[in-house]
């Protein structure tokens, strides 16, 4: 049978994956020791989809893993299938894993009469019948709160730091926040780098372009400096090739990128190979299929990170002892 037994027989794990990453799932079942539980995925002429498991999932710990790529929506439901047919098969937990956590950045209501999704899609979940929760870096760490069971929100940034650090000069670095509204985050990347000056891109509205906000200059010092410039994920690739810009035109002497989630919906290669970045670079949270690709591109691998986190919760172990109590 498929999976991985606990130490004394009593429990069974169980790795299942969608159709959406299968590279990020093989590598995380390679990296585990295990195989994916056979399981058979197609669509139906209309779009729906069929899900079936080849093997008994009764009493076992089940993990199922999808990544929350374009078509969004479809692999979305696929995962809730999934783990529909798990709980009704007598599974005696679910864990969704989904490394990018899809809606993050519809967690309030801005405007009258719009949705949250985020709270959406965690109760979605949880009617499907997950018991738990694991994501890498939340658009907000709040978004914890929107599902009633635990959830395990893993950091990228001990495996982005590890590989930046070997990319700049840690004497003159400074590290940057695209917008205001992340310079919290940036700071602890300040600190993981040995303690580094902050900068930040302040944005201003055209006033001759509503809705449209301009990043027109920096606050903090970057003239001459290696530039880290983070954020959690790039989509279109707009924030962070304007914030190049400002720190560019302001004096910095490089700047590298790093971002957790790979979106790079179109044009973002096209902008970030022109952006002026030395180096941009994301994890494989999310598939980077060739045509986003792009010369200055880098992509590390979460799968250990995943492995750990997954290996952790089966084991009743610590999943904040991976991240040295940051988590
Ligand atoms: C904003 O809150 C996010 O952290 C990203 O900066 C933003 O969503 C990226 O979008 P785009 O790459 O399309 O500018």
């Amino acid at each position: 049978m498929t999976g991985i037994l606990s130490a004394d027989g009593s429990k069974r794990l169980v790795l299942v994956s969608g159709r959406a990453h299968p590279e990020l799932a093989a590598a995380v079942a390679e990296e585990m020791g295990t195989e994916l539980l056979p399981t058979s995925a197609y669509d139906f002429a209309n779009g729906e989809i069929y899900v079936r498991f080849g093997e008994s999932v009764r009493g076992a710990d089940v993990y199922v893993l999808q990544s929350h790529t374009s078509p969004i929506n479809q692999w979305i439901m696929e995962q809730m299938i999934m783990v529909d047919a798990l709980k009704r098969a007598s599974a005696k937990t679910i864990t969704v894993v989904a490394p990018f956590y899809a809606y993050a950045r519809q967690d309030k209501k801005h405007k009258g009469r719009e949705p949250i999704s985020a709270r959406l899609i965690a109760d979605m979940y949880e009617v499907a019948g997950a018991d738990r929760l694991m994501s890498v870096d939340l658009h907000t760490a709040q978004l914890q709160g929107f599902f009633n069971g635990p959830v395990d929100h893993l950091w990228a940034m001990p495996l982005l730091t590890e590989y930046v650090k070997s990319r700049v000069d840690l004497s003159n670095v400074t590290v940057v926040s695209p917008d205001a509204g992340r310079i919290k985050v940036a700071e602890k990347w300040a600190a993981k780098l040995g303690g580094h000056p902050l900068a930040f891109v302040h944005k201003t509205r055209d006033i001759n372009q509503p809705n449209q906000a301009v990043a027109n200059r920096v606050v903090g010092d970057v003239v001459g400096r290696s530039c880290v410039l983070v954020d959690d994920l790039i989509d279109t690739g707009g924030t962070i090739a304007e914030a190049v810009r400002v720190c560019m035109e302001s004096g910095a002497k490089e700047v590298i990128v790093a971002a957790t989630h790979g979106v790079l919906s179109d044009p973002a290669a096209q902008r970030l190979q022109d952006s002026g970045a030395k180096e941009v670079v994301v994890t494989d949270t999310l598939p980077i299929t060739q045509d986003k690709r792009f010369e200055k591109l880098t992509v590390l691998s979460i799968a250990p990170l995943l492995a750990r986190a997954i290996e952790e919760v089966f084991a009743d172990g610590s999943v904040t002892s991976l991240f040295e109590g940051n988590s």
